[in-house]
């Protein structure tokens, strides 16, 4: 049994914005009930690792990780906890894997940790119960790691069951959290002089209030009223839910950033269909000319998998003249893997690793260029930057985000953590943009 009052505790985050903000949960709910986080495992009496499974690799990384933690376990003596999608995934299996790791939670059981840290954990409990619905019983509280931009989820779970993924296996189906319980977190980081909002959910565009049937283009209003909140993005996206409503609101918005995240996956509509996906390409670009016409300016980003099964050269190409044709401002790129219990496990894997790893590098170098030309126009222009904190290289450098979610790191003769700057933009690279800090707005 251990008296939460006197531990500390460490948690290492996985995965997704999703599960980060997750983490922020379980250490905003340790820390009321007295616990205390500390940065550095070894010190520490539990440690929370919070998993993710979303592709082999990240499955690696944890396994290679519990392998180090357990040496540190046989040193130290801790109590090792899997929240988040792995131990949801495997439950007893992981157990059987992990002989150090003590008890698992899954992602709808973060509410139960103080009762299990509370009780012994001797006979190694797994608590993966899934609710159908929301559960907003206790008032959720976090610790958040930045001061500045706020997570706040606003739905779990997916019903799509794309052919690749296994987020619908972790995450279970999709839930909403009640608009009240969602504007009353935005009042909340508003009179802690956040700035800024990101709401998370696998699949936001079907958000639907569970209380009144509101659909996710009459959140974003209602957020729009929030003051103090200057800035709002959102994601996940779905190009199959992301009807003209939603567009509209955003263009209609003040404080909607004129940025989002759309992953288009593939540019060849034979694999998006193989993949399950529910749209085109041409749907997609159809879409993309349509935010266009209402917010010129908007700045995109996508997911894109490589190596997909039955993925030809052809196809390929396709996804690599889609980035060309839309110009996406960033992209994340990954190497089909298979996942357990999808319906592409069932594929045959065809595509042979070294060309994974060559369609990889390409889409990654061609994309490399587009970003460095889009950087490149702003060289010489003055950009509103939200100040996030220092540049991790250089005590010296601030560093922020742009509207456009592009990362500044500037000079500054003040402090401006937390606030707008102008920035004269003077240098860049394809990953970021380098500037000088005129005066906070
Ligand atoms: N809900 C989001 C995020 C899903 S996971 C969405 O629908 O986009 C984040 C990204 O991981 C996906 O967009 C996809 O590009 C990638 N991914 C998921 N499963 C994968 C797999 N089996 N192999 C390779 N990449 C995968
Ligand atoms: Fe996975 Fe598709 Fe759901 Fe995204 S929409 S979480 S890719 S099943
Ligand atoms: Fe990973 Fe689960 Fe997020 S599988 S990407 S942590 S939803």
């Amino acid at each position: 049994m251990i008296e939460l009052r006197d531990i500390t505790f460490y948690i290492q985050t996985f995965g997704c914005q999703m599960n980060e903000n997750d983490s922020e949960r379980i250490a905003g709910l340790l820390t009321s009930a007295g616990a205390q986080k500390i940065e550095r495992p070894e010190d520490s009496r539990v440690v929370i690792v919070n998993t993710c499974a979303v592709r082999g690799k990240s499955e690696e990384k944890l396994f290679s990780y519990l392998g180090r933690l357990g040496a540190l376990k046989k040193k130290h003596g801790l109590v090792i906890g899997l929240a988040g999608c792995v131990g949801q995934l495997y439950r007893e299996k992981i157990l059987h894997k992990n002989s150090s790791v003590d008890f698992i939670l899954g992602p709808d059981n973060y509410h139960r940790l103080p009762e299990i840290l509370s009780r012994t954990i001797r006979d190694k409990p797994i608590l993966t119960s899934w609710s159908r619905d929301w559960n907003e019983d206790e008032r959720r509280l976090f610790l958040r790691e930045s001061s500045v931009s706020a997570y706040v989820t606003i739905m779990e779970g997916c019903d799509n069951f794309c052919a690749y993924c296994i987020v619908p296996f972790t995450r279970g189906r999709e839930k909403c959290r009640p608009l009240r319980a969602i504007l009353q977190e935005i009042q909340d980081v508003a009179r802690q002089n956040y700035k800024e909002i990101q709401f998370l959910g696998q699949n936001v565009n079907s958000y639907k209030d569970p209380e009144t049937g509101a659909p996710f283009e009459e959140l974003l209003k209602s957020a729009d009223k929030v003051e103090g909140i200057e800035w709002i993005r959102f994601l996940t996206s779905h190009p199959k839910d992301f009807l003209p409503g939603i567009a509209e609101a955003m263009a209609g918005s003040r404080h909607v950033c004129r940025q989002l995240h759309l992953p288009l996956q593939s540019g060849s509509t034979a694999v998006l269909e193989r993949m399950k996906r529910g749209y085109t390409r041409d749907d997609y670009l159809e879409t993309i000319l349509l935010l266009r016409s209402l917010m010129p300016e908007i700045s995109l980003s996508t997911d894109i998998i490589v190596g997909f099964p039955g993925e030809t050269e052809q196809e390929f190409e396709e996804t690599l003249s889609a980035l060309e044709m839309i110009g996406f401002a960033n992209i994340f790129s990954f190497r089909y893997s298979p996942r357990p219990r999808t319906a592409a496990a069932n594929f045959k894997d065809d595509v042979p690793f070294e060309a994974k790893r060559r369609r990889l590098l390409e889409v990654q170098n061609r994309q490399k260029a587009i970003q460095t030309k889009i950087h490149e126009g702003f060289v010489g222009r003055t950009i509103k930057v939200l100040c996030l904190g220092k540049s991790k290289k250089d005590e010296r450098i601030f560093s922020g985000r742009s509207e456009g979610h592009q990362v500044v790191n500037f000079t500054s003769a003040k402090d401006v953590i937390g606030r707008f700057v102008d920035v004269l933009i003077t240098a860049c690279g394809p990953y970021s943009l380098r500037g000088q800090g005129l005066s906070p707005t």
